[in-house]
């Protein structure tokens, strides 16, 4: 079903356009943008030496040719893996593996990311999820905020006008984020809806949910009350069709998508 644009949401490229290349890479990145996408979205832990990188799990052993947790490698270690060679060529993914580029697949650290936002010629958001940060003591937002900071990111004049937003289950890390940059938007991400938050409400100082699309299909009037209560509502990961309309009709305000072309093309985009 194609949408007049009566309502368009945001189109956020889940871990880059991460179902035609491999997750959290330059070439999920680079595709991402290329395909249209509004935003990106990436996962950031801390290696053993400090560096962010765009990394969804704990270890590195499903999405590279190495093993052991990111935390206790250091950038150099990470930067020797190859982070391309898991995803199954026979799919035929709709990006071009090119050996020589090596970079295109290696690890992506988080200031990489956003000096290829930067050098994309047109407004692409970002939507950045600390992974882990209740582990860290504050580190992972500190060295975010810090990185933010270099790129002119940290404090937007306004909130509705800032090309970043900081993620996460923890509320915890989202009030850490507002305390030191209380303009930055932030997201409160969901697997199920705590008792104390069923009234629509978010814990402090957090302007925007992120349900997963589990709970919107099981409780759409949910998402009526977030809205009702003033919020933004952002979905994950919504890759199906009718998940896509059922967001629309909802009046999501952004979708997030392992498929960004598919999802733009589905909104008439
Ligand atoms: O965008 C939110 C979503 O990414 C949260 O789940 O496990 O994919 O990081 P996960
Ligand atoms: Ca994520």
């Amino acid at each position: 079903m194609t949408h007049a644009r009566q309502h368009s949401p945001q189109v956020v490229a889940h871990r880059g356009a991460s179902e035609d290349a491999p997750e959290h890479t330059l070439a999920a990145y680079r595709k991402a943008i290329e395909d249209g996408a509004d935003a990106l979205e990436c996962d950031v832990r801390l290696t053993a030496d400090g560096h962010l990188v765009c990394v969804h799990d704990r270890r590195v052993n499903r999405t590279s040719n190495g093993r052991g947790a990111v935390s206790a490698l250091e950038l150099a270690e990470l930067a020797a893996l190859d982070f391309g060679s898991w995803k199954n060529r026979d799919e035929e993914p709709d990006w071009e593996h090119r050996p020589e580029d090596r970079e295109a697949t290696s690890v992506l650290t988080l200031e990489h990311l956003l000096e290829l936002i930067a050098d994309s010629g047109r407004r692409v958001e970002l939507a950045v999820e600390t992974k882990h940060p209740t582990r860290w003591a504050g580190q992972v937002e500190e060295r975010l905020l810090h990185l933010l900071k270099r790129f002119g990111l940290d404090s937007p004049a306004a909130a509705e006008e800032s090309p970043v937003r900081v993620m996460s289950f923890s509320a915890r890390s989202l009030h850490r984020v507002h305390a030191a940059s209380p303009m930055l938007p932030t997201v409160y991400l969901m697997q199920f809806v705590s008792p104390r938050l069923r009234d629509g409400r978010l814990p402090a100082g957090v302007r925007i949910a992120g349900p997963s699309i589990r709970i919107v299909r099981s409780h759409p009037a949910y998402v009526e009350r977030l809205k009702r209560a003033g919020h933004q509502v952002h979905v994950w990961t919504v890759n199906e069709p009718e998940d896509v309309d059922l967001c629309v009709e909802l009046g999501v305000d952004a979708i997030i998508t392992n498929r960004p072309r598919a999802v733009l093309r589905q909104l008439g985009r």
